[in-house]
């Protein structure tokens, strides 16, 4: 997102600019363009691929929506590679059932990414306990409605969900990243993005049609 851009998204999400700033002036990475990390990792690596012989034995890692698909795959393999994990979800029984039938050992707390107040609630648990979160997986999304939703502020729902909680999520938890001392924040995105860049003028859907993309 281009420095100047984190304004507006910071007052759709609620928050004050100084907290969009602060994101951008900690890590002087994030000014930049965004360049492949020459991993040696390709679309077919496996999440098994990636975590061959580390050991996270002593690290936090949040997964949000890690308790279903690509999410559920991370974290239980984050897991399994000894690190504590922790998933926010909004609908916990159920998250709760689905990563105990994955293998268990991952936490299941409340969080709704279209909801600011609950993101507030698990990052300021998160923070006050004073936990460091070395991995941050942005990982929770939802795509191609049919239909036009928008969440209880009026945003669209995919925007809501996908970019906004998660901006809020991210700022809220960095006193906790930056605990940590060079914590990773990954957000997972899509080829979809191909398919159209952010309307910047009409993020939500209030001047031109929403058209979600078909699939054939
Ligand atoms: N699968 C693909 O082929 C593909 C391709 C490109 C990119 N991606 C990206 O990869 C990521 C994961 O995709 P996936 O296919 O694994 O997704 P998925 O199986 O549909 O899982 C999405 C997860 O997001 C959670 N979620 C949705 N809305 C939420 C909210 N308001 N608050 C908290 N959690 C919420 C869901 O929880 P609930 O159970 O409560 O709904 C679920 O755990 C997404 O960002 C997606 O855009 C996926």
């Amino acid at each position: 997102m281009p420095a100047g851009q984190s304004v507006p998204i910071a007052a759709a999400c609620g928050l004050a600019p100084i907290d969009a700033i602060a994101i951008i002036d900690l890590g002087t990475n994030m000014r930049s363009l965004q360049r492949p990390l020459g991993t040696g990792y390709t679309a077919h690596s496996t999440t098994l691929d990636v975590i061959r012989g580390k050991n996270l034995a002593g690290q936090l890692a949040i997964v949000t929506g890690g308790h279903a698909g690509l999410g559920l795959e991370a974290a239980r393999t984050l897991s399994e590679a000894g690190a504590r994990v922790i998933v926010p979800a909004r609908a916990v029984d159920r998250a709760r059932r689905a990563v105990a039938e994955a293998g268990g050992g991952i936490e299941v707390r409340k969080m709704d990414l279209t909801d600011p107040a609950s993101i507030d609630s698990f990052a300021r648990e998160i923070v006050q306990s004073g936990l460091a979160v070395n991995i941050l997986i942005n990982n929770a999304g939802i795509m191609a409605s049919p239909i036009l939703e928008r969440d209880a502020r009026g945003n669209e729902l995919q925007l809501s969900t996908n970019h906004l909680g998660h901006f809020q999520l991210t700022s809220r938890l960095w006193p906790a990243l930056r605990r940590a001392g060079g914590a990773r924040v990954v957000s997972v995105s899509s080829l979809g993005h191909h398919l159209s860049g952010i309307e910047w003028d009409d993020i939500n859907f209030e001047k031109r049609a929403r058209r979600p993309p078909t699939f054939e």
